[in-house]
């Protein structure tokens, strides 16, 4: 099935100068890049996307942290996207991601792990409608 979903590569990524790499991946891998903005969050900003983390010990810290410097947010589409844009990202925590992953050779952390995508088509949906309209998504 195509399916959109939004993926962000997060200050970390940015600041490392490796933009052109993760999408890169993303495009040898049948993932389009169907909208894409920089932007950097306003703290309310980063709150309300990850609001459904909001309960947990880490939610101050990774707000500060995505508040840290621009982001790239992008709408990829493709084949299984939601699924595949995970898989080429690897686990959350890059110690336990597969070799080969962006977050395995990239992250430095659990926190600051190079990239967010969404994990279900409801999220993807949600995420997608944070930060774009429709007219800003390229079909
Ligand atoms: P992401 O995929 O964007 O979803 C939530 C983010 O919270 C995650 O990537 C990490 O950046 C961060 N995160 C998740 N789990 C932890 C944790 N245990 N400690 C610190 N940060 C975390």
């Amino acid at each position: 099935m195509i399916e959109k979903t939004l993926s962000i590569i997060k200050p970390d990524g940015v600041r490392k100068n490796i933009i052109g790499e993760v999408i890169k991946r993303f495009e040898a891998n049948g993932l389009k890049v169907a909208a894409a903005k920089m932007k950097h969050l306003s703290l309310k900003e980063a709150q309300g996307f990850y609001a459904v983390h909001s309960a947990r010990p880490f939610f101050s810290s990774l707000c500060e942290f995505m508040t840290s410097g621009p982001v790239l947010l992008m709408v990829l589409k493709g084949e299984g996207a939601i699924a595949k844009n995970r898989e080429l990202m690897g686990a959350t925590d890059p110690a336990k991601a597969a070799p080969g992953t962006i977050r395995k050779d990239f992250a430095d952390s659990i926190e600051s792990n190079i990239a967010h995508g969404s994990d279900a088509p409801e999220t993807a949906a949600f995420e997608i409608g944070y930060f774009f309209s429709g007219l800003e998504i390229f079909e």
